[in-house]
């Protein structure tokens, strides 16, 4: 496949961190114009210094991120401290990275994902989208000429028909700010979502995490570190067999399109009601007349996905810091 233009939109947050170094990890096939930051998981402020630590642990002074919306659009920020700890990275035994040397840009994400979109050839940049949507809602809104040349929105959010994950029918990064969802939803981009449907089939288990600290790189014992501290949250709460990683699904798809099926189908965003916000609301049997206007995640091949997770961390090199 050819090498494709990314904007990476996130929250940082162990998930997003594992999402950015295996785009890092893979400059064959992906180019990464920026890295903008988002209120999400944890505040902004962490969310950016998380966003600089892991370009720095992967070696990418050179990496340009941004920071962007503080809180979400019409309503207050709701964090998720009590899977990804006090920082947004914690790690095992109440550590965390190091703070960064490198510097955010200082341009606001909103204007540099316009400026990008606008001045890169039409169709040609792909928005990698692992946080709440505020930053693309809030770029839309400023400059709605963005929308018809964006190659593709590939996004981390919703689940057509599994249950939420902080409530029962909302995946998080919907519910933090379903106005902003509402408005990617409706704006007529092309959408690759992949929801919980698929990222809770793709759990990094034991196992998992052994092969990656086997590689004995800086990186990858962080990254085994790092899934030891976030794994925990999933096993002790649900059972399951290790955390659902999440955010990596988006890129994983860029890299290789086979990791994953995909249905097409009509999918809206619930915003008013307080028993169902953020409910991604998928007409999964198509029994409304309302148009597709997304491609829907169904099915992974868990083995595929992790075998390139494991070979791109290998780039790393063994004495990388
Ligand atoms: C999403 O919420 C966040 O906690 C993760 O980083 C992921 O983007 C999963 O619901
Ligand atoms: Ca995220």
């Amino acid at each position: 496949m050819e090498q494709r233009k990314i904007i990476i939109d996130c929250d940082p947050g162990h998930d997003d961190a594992v999402a950015i170094l295996l785009a890092l990890a893979s400059p064959k096939d992906i180019d990464v114009l920026g890295i903008t930051c988002v209120a999400g998981n944890v505040p902004l402020t962490l969310t950016t210094r998380n966003a600089l630590s892991i370009c720095e642990l992967a070696g990418r002074t050179d990496a340009n991120v941004y920071g962007g919306c503080s809180k979400p659009m019409f309503r207050p920020l709701v964090t998720a401290e009590y899977v990804h700890g006090s920082s947004g990275l914690d790690l095992d035994d109440g550590a965390t990275l190091p703070c960064p040397t490198m510097c955010l840009e200082a341009q606001h994400a909103v204007p540099f994902i316009v400026e990008t979109v606008m001045t890169q050839p039409p169709n040609s940049v792909t928005l990698c989208l692992l946080g709440p949507l505020t930053n693309i809602a809030t770029a839309f809104g400023e400059e709605p000429a963005i929308i018809s040349r964006i190659q593709e929105i590939i996004l981390m959010g919703g689940a057509a028909i599994s249950p939420g994950n902080v409530t029962p029918s909302a995946e998080f990064n919907m519910y933090v700010d379903p106005e902003a969802a509402d408005i990617i939803f409706r704006s007529g981009a092309p959408i690759t979502m992949m929801g919980l449907d698929v990222t809770h089939q793709v759990l990094i288990t034991e196992q998992i995490q052994e092969r990656i600290r086997n590689i004995g790189s800086t990186v990858s014992t962080i990254v085994a570190d790092l899934m030891s501290f976030y794994c925990r949250f999933d096993l002790e709460r649900y059972g399951m067999l290790g955390g659902p990683l999440h955010d990596p699904c988006v890129i994983g798809h860029v890299i290789d399109d086979e990791i994953f099926n995909f249905k097409e189908i009509n999918v809206m965003i619930e915003k008013s009601s307080a028993l169902t916000r953020g409910e991604t609301v998928s007409d999964w049997w198509q029994v409304t007349d309302r148009p597709i206007n997304c491609k829907v995640a169904e099915s992974v091949n868990t083995e595929r996905f992790f075998n390139l997770l494991i070979e791109r961390i290998s780039n790393f090199p063994i004495d990388q810091l």
